[in-house]
């Protein structure tokens, strides 16, 4: 009976305990740089506090930053050899800094490294020191989350910023496997699980969400769970060379246009056994759908035929664009431009993502638009990469535990957006 008051006490804390720490969701703000078209998220680290901006990267192993020009923070750590840091972030050698005629963040002696990545320029260098210091992630409505000591890489190489937004100083890495990925680190923390939403926005001056944590992933005005009627597809590994083992591919199994399924190279579309390319990759540092040759022009063969006859064909007012053509005819929709849409069929033909025109064409003049998907130019790639304005106002979910991604649609078929998640700002 002595118990009885103290052992119910402490099963209310315990259940207390559960409920507020289940079902957290971070949320990490996005922007549209408006000159690069990257998307960047914003945190803060070191000692004292600063901001820094950082490319978001699927495919990324780690966080890393760029400390040439300056790291200064007082509970900077590297990683010794050999100690649990260097362990757990698979740090790939142990040495002294031979980059530096002195030692600074980012060059210590009995210091681990590891693999860092630009996606931007497809550059991989091994010369990223490991490295713990404070970091603070997260903006209203979620948690804010202070990590005392986050893993992350630090870069002496001036390489490995090029063509990084301004004031952009690393990459925010969200690879599936690498365990000092945001997502996978984060998950550390009871709160969150090994699960995040993508949610960009088409806009340069509002900005989307990342959501970090198992949901409901809610956006406002009216308040929608965008996170409940999701098509999900399985997650498939690339596992031919490590440099790509991070990043995100998918099954698509065939693609229509306006219904008609366009003839395809079958063998395309899968990872190639022997190589790092082929398959469909879903990544966040191209801003555009990139498709192989062959499929590119199978694909504006089927949506020139599909378009209304009487709109017009015009030369491409800008290089990448490969398809260009007059918009006066062209009716609008709540779901963009009247054009024909797009359906990326995934495991089976019931599963299919459907493109819109407001994600499938840009309108870069008055009375022009171009087809939003471009033909790829280098060899070794994937032979689909699905690119940012594709991307932009749909909910993608990456289940990093459940092996699967989901799609959401246009979040316009459900009348908001994915910058609708603020419920503290007054619209
Ligand atoms: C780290 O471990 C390796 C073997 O795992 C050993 O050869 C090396 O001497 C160790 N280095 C230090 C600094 O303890
Ligand atoms: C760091 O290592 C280099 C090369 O091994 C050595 O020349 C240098 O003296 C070391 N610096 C310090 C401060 O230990
Ligand atoms: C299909 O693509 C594969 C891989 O590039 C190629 O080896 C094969 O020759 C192609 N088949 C046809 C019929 O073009």
């Amino acid at each position: 009976m002595t118990f009885k008051f103290p052992l119910s006490m402490l099963l209310l804390v315990l259940l207390l305990n559960i409920f507020l720490c289940s079902g957290e969701v971070l949320y990490l703000p996005v922007t549209k740089d408006a000159s690069t078209l990257q998307y960047i998220t914003q945190v803060s680290q070191r000692t004292p506090l600063i901001p820094i901006k950082l490319l978001v990267h699927l495919g990324g192993r780690s966080l890393w930053v760029d400390c040439d020009k300056g790291f200064k923070s007082s509970t900077y750590k590297p990683g010794v050899c050999n100690s649990t840091q260097c362990t757990y972030s698979n740090s790939n050698y142990c040495g002294d800094c031979i980059l530096k005629p002195k030692l600074q963040p980012g060059c210590n002696n009995n210091s681990c490294y590891i693999w860092g990545e630009n996606p931007l320029i497809d550059w991989f260098d091994d010369s990223a020191e490991i490295a713990d210091d404070v970091l603070v992630f997260g903006s209203t409505p979620g948690v804010r989350v202070t990590w005392p000591r986050f893993i992350f890489a630090c870069f002496v190489s001036p390489n490995m910023v090029r063509l990084l937004a301004n004031g952009v100083t690393g990459i925010a890495g969200f690879g599936r496997e690498s365990p000092i990925s945001i997502p996978n680190q984060l998950a550390l923390d009871p709160r969150f699980t090994k699960k995040f939403g993508i949610c960009l926005s088409s806009s340069t001056t509002s900005r989307g969400v990342i959501f970090i944590g198992s949901g409901p992933y809610y956006v406002y005005n009216p308040k929608i769970d965008i996170s409940s009627n999701i098509l999900y597809t399985k997650l498939i590994a690339n596992k031919n060379a490590f440099l790509v083992t991070q990043e995100y591919y998918i099954q698509v199994s065939s693609i229509k246009i306006a219904g008609q399924d366009i003839p395809l190279n079958k063998t395309l579309l899968s990872i190639n056994k022997k190589d790092i390319d082929g398959g469909t990759r879903i990544s966040t540092a191209s801003p555009y759908t990139i498709l192989h040759p062959s499929i590119y022009y199978a694909f504006k063969t089927a949506f020139i035929n599909a378009l209304p006859k009487n709109v017009a064909l015009v030369e491409s007012p800008m290089k990448q664009f490969g398809l260009c053509f007059s918009s006066k005819n062209i009716k609008s929709t709540n779901v963009g431009p009247a054009v024909p849409v797009i359906d990326i069929v995934l495991h089976k033909p019931s599963a299919f993502w459907r493109i819109y025109g407001t994600n499938s064409v840009v309108q870069v003049s008055k009375d022009v638009m171009c087809l939003a998907f471009v033909k790829q130019d280098e060899e070794r790639e994937p032979s689909i990469v699905i690119g940012g304005h594709q991307l932009e106002e749909n909910l993608l979910i990456f289940d990093l535990p459940g092996k699967k991604i989901g799609f959401s649609s246009s979040l316009k078929l459900q009348q908001t957006s994915c910058s609708q998640y603020d419920n503290t700002i007054l619209r």
